[in-house]
């Protein structure tokens, strides 16, 4: 059908999760999003060719070529919730589900979707005092839209809710580093700082290093902090390039892309950093943890 024709273009991480993500967890709501996705390639054969003429190194900018596959879409998030813990007071987690066109997205954001994955279902084996909603984005990056959609359409008692949001968007990216949102509560809501110092205090606690980085919208916690509910995240990096001195402080290479495969065609299984993804697999359990037990620091 259309949504499976649209994971085999999101690759295989990404497949697994929107063909067994509805219904699989526990206390699915599972919102069936109205708005409709720009994208490329509908059906499967569309994205085939696509992907056949990319690998040809033919220009994937062409108006022409974009005019000819351009379809609208309908796309998902998929949230699920903690059956136990306090329904009023939740901790909420996402990565998104989709990839760009040009590539199966398996570090973005394939790496954030299985991790979400596998601690909700560590999770099961637990209770919990505050219930833990997790979300896998639709379309983030079309624009961040199946975040933002959900942010929109909730009601000021269901924004009250949330008692923060953590964005997990790239976490295994082959040359890393450990990127911590620089989330003040300057410019963003009270909480976000107690967030930010958790991270800090996780890579401390396991002798890592970590750096800060711009808290500038580019991922899916935007509209929760725009809809003054505390947020942050921690990635392992993108498109930049880096530096000598966190070559230092991470390994790897310096000069080179955090991920040198982002938002192409090779970013594959291939393209993962095990241990930076098991460390901050890790990292996100902590932080689910914590708060599944308590918002203590957080306002009320
Ligand atoms: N959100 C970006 C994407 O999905 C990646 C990104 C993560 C960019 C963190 C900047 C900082 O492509
Ligand atoms: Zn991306
Ligand atoms: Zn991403």
């Amino acid at each position: 059908g259309e949504k499976s024709a649209l994971a085999g273009k999101a690759g295989a991480v990404a497949a697994v999760i929107y063909n067994s993500g509805e219904g699989s967890l526990s206390g699915t709501l599972g919102e069936p999003s109205p708005y409709h996705v720009a994208t490329f390639g509908l059906s499967y054969k569309d994205s085939q060719g696509y992907i056949e003429d990319l690998q040809e190194g033919k220009s994937i900018y062409s108006s022409a070529y974009i005019d000819s596959i351009v379809e609208k879409i309908e796309t998902v998030n998929i949230i699920a919730q903690t059956k136990g813990g306090d329904a009023e007071n939740c901790v909420m987690l996402g990565g998104h589900s989709d990839s760009v066109a040009e590539g199966p997205g398996i570090n973005d954001d394939g790496s954030g979707s299985l991790t979400l994955l596998e601690v909700a279902t560590q999770l099961t084996k637990y209770s919990v005092n505050n219930c833990v909603r997790f979300g896998w984005w639709a379309g983030e990056e079309e624009g961040l839209l199946g975040s933002d959609y959900y942010v929109s359409m909730l009601s000021n008692e269901e924004n009250w809710k949330i008692r923060l949001f953590m964005d997990y968007d790239m976490l295994a990216s082959p040359n890393y580093a450990n990127q911590v949102y620089n989330a003040t509560n300057e410019v963003n809501p009270t909480g976000s700082e107690e967030l930010r110092d958790l991270y800090i205090k996780f890579y401390q606690s396991h002798n890592q290093n970590y750096t800060l980085i711009p808290f500038d919208g580019r991922s899916d916690y935007d509209a929760f902090i725009k809809h003054g509910i505390p947020g942050g995240g921690i990635a392992a990096g993108a498109e930049g390039v880096k530096t000598k001195e966190e070559a230092e402080m991470f390994g790897g290479t310096a000069g080179e892309w955090f991920d040198p495969c982002y938002h192409q065609l090779c970013d594959t299984v291939d393209n993962l950093n095990l241990t930076a993804w098991e460390l901050n697999t890790k990292l996100v359990a902590h932080s689910v943890a914590t708060y599944a037990k308590s918002f203590q620091g957080f306002p009320e």
